[in-house]
Parts: C-alpha cells; sequence; structure tokens
C-alpha cells in the first residue's frame, strides 16, 4: 500500500504535494519522492518519512506534479527504489500504488530491448513500457502499456513535453479526482484533497484520466468515453484518514478482502522458494510471538496436510532456551513487524543450530529479513491498531501459500490437490468480504458480551488456535478478562468457572469435530453460560443448541480460521467500542515489541 498524488494549476506545485502526502503518510512510510515540470521534469526522492525529505528537498518548482509515499512490496525502502520513476531518456515520470503482477517477464522483455533498469521494484517495468509505446501523445502510450500489464495498480503518469496534462488509472486500487478551481488533483484517496476541496470524482477499475488545469476526461482503458457525476465530501481530514471508519483497527479489519487478494497475487505455489529450498528437513519448526504465535499454531496443521512433515510451534521466548534436540529442522519465523526482539534472536539462534530460515514478515527490509535464508512478504500495507488483524489474515495466507510449496517440494500433493487447493485460496477474499457484508448481527451479539467479567473462546483441531486469537483480541483491547481453550478440554478445569455471566464463544465449522463440538457446546450451555456459535450457512444444528449463531460462508474445513477469524476480531471491536475502550492503542501494549 502506498499514497500517490498529483497536481495541476497555477500554483507551485512542491508545497502542495507535500502537505497532501503528509495526510497520505499513514499508507505508506518507509520512502517518497517527488517529481515536478519546470523546466523539464525535476524529481527527488529518499528513503525515510516525509519529514526527512521535506528537510533534504532542494528547491524544484512547477506547476504540474506527482507524489509518493512508500510502503514497499517488491525491494527494500532505499532512494533508487523510492518513485518517482523515470523513462530512459528522464521525460516521463510515474508513481503507484499496487502490484503488478507480470512485471517479472515485462522488466526481461523491455531489458533485452535495451531498456536500463535501476530498481528492484516491480512498478519501474510500466514507465519503460510506456516509454516504449511513447509516440508523441503520453495518454495513448499509457493506455496501450496497460493492455499489457497484470496486476493492481493506481498510477499517474507526466510527460516533460507535454505540461498540460496528468494521466493516471486505475485497477484494484483506490483513486480519486480532486476538484478546484482552475487547478485540479488525483490522489489515493481524500485525506489527500480536503486541505484543497471536498469536490470529489471517484475513478473505477481499468478507467483511464486526463488530468487538466480546466477538468477531467474519464475513459476505459479500451477508450469508450466515460461520464462520472462528481460528489462532495463532508469529512473531516482525520475522517478520511481512517477511511470514514471510527478506528483505524475497523478499517483494518475492512481492508482484509484486498490484503488478503493482494498477498495471493502471482504467488501459487512460490516458485521462488521451490526453486531455493531442497526436501532435506524432516521437521519443521514454527517460531513466533502474539498473535504471530497463533498464526503459527493454525500453520502447523496446514504445514502437516500438506507436507507431511511434522511441525513443532515455539514462542520466540522460549525457543532459545530450549534443548537443541531437532536435526535437519527447517524453522519458518513469523512476525508482521520484523522487528520483534524475542523472534530476532530465535532467527539468529536457528541459524546458530545449523537450520535453514524462513521468514514471513509484512515489512520489506525489516531487521528479521537480514538474519534468515528467505523471508515471504504479506502485502497487507501499513497496519496502525496495536492489535493486529490484516497482517494475522495475511500470515495465514503465506501459510497456506508456503504449505502447498512444501507438499510441491515433499512431494506429497497431487496435481489436483494443489488445484482445489489454489481455487479456494482464490476464493478466500470474497467469503471474508462476505462475512463484512453483514455485520450488523456480529454487533448485536458482541452486545451481550459487553458486560461479561470473563469469557471462553472453544474450538477444536485448527480452530483451537482461532479460540486463541479470538480471545486475545478480545482481551487487548475490551480489557474483559478472556481465554482461549480446546473445546475437549474445559471439563478438565475451566468448566468450574462458568456460570451465566460468562459468555462462550463456540466455533464450530462443520469439520470432522463438529459432533464433538456439539456435544462440548451443550455441556457449556447445561451450566447456564450464554453461547455464542460461528458456524458454516445452511447449519440449523447450532441454533438448537446455542444462544446465537453468527454464520460464515462454508470453505473446506483447512481455511476456516480465515472468515471465522474476521467474525471474531469484530466481536473484541464492538464491545471495545461499546466500553469506549482506547482501541488503537490499547493501555499497556505496544505495536512492535523490540526488548525481549
Ligand atoms: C506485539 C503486538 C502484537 C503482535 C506481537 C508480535 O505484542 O502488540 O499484535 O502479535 O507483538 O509481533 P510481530 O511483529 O512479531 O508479529
Amino acid at each position: 500500500m502506498c499514497g500517490i498524488v498529483g497536481y495541476i494549476g497555477e500554483n507551485d506545485a512542491t508545497p502542495i504535494l507535500l502537505r497532501a502526502l503528509k495526510r497520505l503518510e499513514y499508507r505508506g512510510y518507509d520512502s517518497a519522492g517527488l517529481v515536478v515540470i519546470g523546466d523539464g521534469l525535476s524529481y527527488y526522492k529518499d528513503k525515510g518519512m516525509i519529514d526527512s525529505l521535506m528537510q533534504t528537498l532542494p528547491k524544484i518548482s512547477g506547476k504540474v506534479g506527482l507524489g509518493h509515499t512508500r510502503w514497499a512490496t517488491h525491494g527494500k525502502p532505499s532512494k533508487e527504489n523510492a518513485h518517482p520513476f523515470l523513462d530512459c531518456k528522464g521525460k516521463i515520470a510515474l508513481i503507484h500504488n499496487g502490484i503488478i503482477e507480470n512485471h517479472m517477464e515485462l522488466r526481461k522483455q523491455l531489458i533485452e530491448e535495451g531498456h536500463k533498469f535501476t530498481s528492484e521494484t516491480d512498478t519501474e517495468a510500466m514507465v519503460h513500457l510506456i516509454e516504449k509505446h511513447y509516440n508523441g501523445d503520453i495518454e495513448k502510450a499509457v493506455r496501450e502499456s496497460l493492455k499489457q500489464v497484470h496486476g493492481s495498480y493506481a498510477i499517474a503518469v507526466i510527460h516533460a513535453d507535454e505540461k498540460d496534462k496528468i494521466i493516471a488509472a486505475r485497477n484494484e486500487s483506490p483513486l480519486v479526482i480532486g476538484i478546484g478551481g482552475g487547478e485540479n488533483f488525483i490522489a489515493s484517496d481524500v485525506a489527500a484533497l480536503l486541505d484543497y476541496t471536498n469536490e470529489v470524482a471517484y475513478v473505477m477499475d481499468n478507467e483511464i484520466v486526463k488530468l487538466t488545469k480546466q477538468g477531467f476526461e474519464i475513459t476505459t482503458i479500451k477508450g469508450e468515453s466515460v461520464s462520472r457525476t462528481t460528489e462532495t465530501v463532508n469529512w473531516t481530514v482525520e475522517d478520511a484518514e481512517k477511511g470514514g471508519y471510527e478506528h483505524y483497527m475497523l478499517k483494518e479489519i475492512f481492508e482484509q478482502p484486498n490484503a488478503i487478494h493482494d498477498s495471493l497475487l502471482g504467488r501459487i505455489p512460490d516458485l521462488t522458494l521451490n526453486g531455493f529450498l531442497d526436501g532435506n528437513f524432516n521437521t519443521i519448526k514454527i517460531i513466533a510471538c502474539g498473535t504471530s504465535y497463533h498464526a503459527g499454531l493454525i500453520g502447523k496443521y496446514v504445514f502437516e496436510s500438506f507436507s507431511k512433515v511434522p511441525v513443532v510451534v515455539e514462542m520466540g521466548s522460549e525457543y532459545r532456551y530450549s534443548e537443541p534436540v531437532y536435526e535437519n529442522t527447517l524453522v519458518v519465523l513469523i512476525t508482521q513487524s520484523g522487528e520483534t526482539a524475542d523472534t530476532l534472536a530465535a532467527a539468529k539462534e536457528a541459524k546458530r543450530r545449523g537450520s535453514m530460515t524462513i521468514a514471513i514478515t509484512n515489512v520489506v527490509g525489516s531487521s528479521i529479513t537480514r538474519e534468515v535464508d528467505y523471508t515471504f512478504y504479506t502485502r497487507a500495507g501499513p497496519e496502525i491498531g496495536v492489535a493486529a488483524t490484516k497482517t494475522f489474515t495475511t500470515q495465514l495466507v503465506a501459510l497456506y501459500i508456503l504449505g502447498i510449496t512444501l507438499g510441491l517440494i515433499k512431494r506429497t500433493l497431487e496435481y489436483d490437490r494443489i488445484r482445489e487447493l489454489t481455487s479456494t485460496l482464490r476464493k478466500l477474499s470474497r467469503y471474508v468480504q462476505s462475512v463484512l457484508d453483514d455485520t450488523e448481527h456480529i454487533e448485536n451479539c458482541a452486545l451481550t458480551m459487553k458486560n461479561a467479567t470473563d469469557v471462553f473462546y472453544i474450538g477444536r483441531n485448527i480452530n483451537y488456535p482461532t479460540a486463541l486469537e479470538g480471545a486475545l483480541k478480545f482481551k487487548e483491547i475490551s480489557y474483559i478478562h478472556a481465554e482461549g481453550y480446546p473445546a475437549g478440554e474445559l471439563k478438565h478445569g475451566p468448566l468450574a468457572l462458568l456460570t451465566p455471566r460468562t459468555p462462550v464463544v463456540a466455533i464450530a465449522p462443520k469439520d470432522h469435530t463438529y459432533e464433538k463440538m456439539l456435544g462440548n457446546i451443550s455441556e457449556v450451555s447445561a451450566r447456564g453460560s450464554p453461547v455464542i456459535a460461528i458456524g458454516y450457512q445452511e447449519d440449523t444444528e447450532l441454533e438448537k443448541v446455542a444462544d446465537h449463531v453468527i454464520y460464515v460462508p462454508e470453505v473446506p474445513a483447512l481455511f476456516s480460521p480465515i472468515p471465522i477469524t474476521v467474525v471474531v476480531q469484530l466481536l473484541a471491536y464492538y464491545v471495545a467500542r461499546d466500553r469506549k475502550c482506547s482501541i488503537d492503542k490499547p493501555r499497556h501494549l505496544a505495536k512492535s515489541v523490540t526488548v525481549e
């Protein structure tokens, strides 16, 4: 996720672009840059946040320009990988938010044709492709180029010799036009525009915009003209940064369909890992902390099912002090921030023990990437809320992809099975969207939990870790004591605590443990505890044993933690909101824990 902005008008573009970029910084903050048309193109970009860009920026001015704030997905944060990108002649400049799926083949072909690349990004291929198609008309060149591009993008492009326009385009990444008097804007979202205008027009998928001082024209990529009415937004800047959501956490929960989709783009299976790793390991260790540890517990079921290799999951803080009894171990470290001290220490220890190490992280170039042999990046974009949400579900996506890849390496997955798994993975973001399309019932169920002093979450098999994650989310933001249990363990102790004031959230998809779950739910009900069950649509049995049922779309059991997690995230969120807790910054907690 990155922030893009463009300006065309009568004023100096540089201060306008910088101010707009500050407003977009929550979308990405590892590097930034801008470009204006003055006497030719002048640009400046660097690693770091907008403030540091402002301090080092030389004087560049012009009345047309583009700005970018980056959240790295391809290539570490660096000056070379920052946007804008220029073509070989230094005439065309481009900024991009999204992921170009076929960038490798485009890059290869363009290099063969003589284009010189200067970065590791997926984006750079596009500027060279536009250069290749340029024949005196930048709009035409962008249109021709986009016909060859697969993936998600919001781009803005300028040409030094066509000072009167900015060309922008969108597919699956947000883009909005801001309409001023004699000046116009283009941006990733309205937060960037509100200091200048509140009249906007939204750009849709597969559309190209020609923005001039006087107005805008929208056409489809095929060239058909489109009419678009403008809208007036009444948001404050703060509302806009949160996309109109009350909290970052809620926004991030709702971003999950996109985050899951982006994390899958172009990599089932992970062919790079397939080429990198030999099958010479007989145990897998997954190491992580907090929510990432719960992802690891789910990963155990996935890896064992797909690769038939036994998996042990350990907390980062414990691994270092354990006995090194396993040989030929593949170690997978999961950390959304890439900076958790316990996980970093575990990575070093795993290397010392001679293991091959793989990291799953959301932050390109973070510390863990320097400690391990191979990094798999989730593409959730920046997560501002301390409670991990979209980074967790995209970690699960990473584990499914790695699991399939390990199955290929170990030759334990048949071709038909891989096809089936791939098809389910591709549908996941739609399933999550359908949970998010109807949250009213989840909100009502949450209200039955808000006055509790203790809440239990129970699940079996792969949803035992989902229960742990539900309880963790709940306690960290609502400050109500919550515990997750394997449902079969309740009778070995916790049952003693159940009363009519102790709600129990029972995760009960129709899998091979379903009948047992129904029995456990009945045990809970018999103690008078209210039960909120989470199950599959069309399941009429659950209503008979539970007080409330929340339905999710039916998915193969191994994938059920993804839609179910969205439900438990929302239960925690609504209770915390009702109790007026500090949701995005819960007391005593930090997003990144850099001490052991
Ligand atoms: C902190 C955060 C949690 C996170 C844990 C591990 O406790 O508050 O949300 O799950 O660290 O973080 P990591 O960045 O390693 O995934």
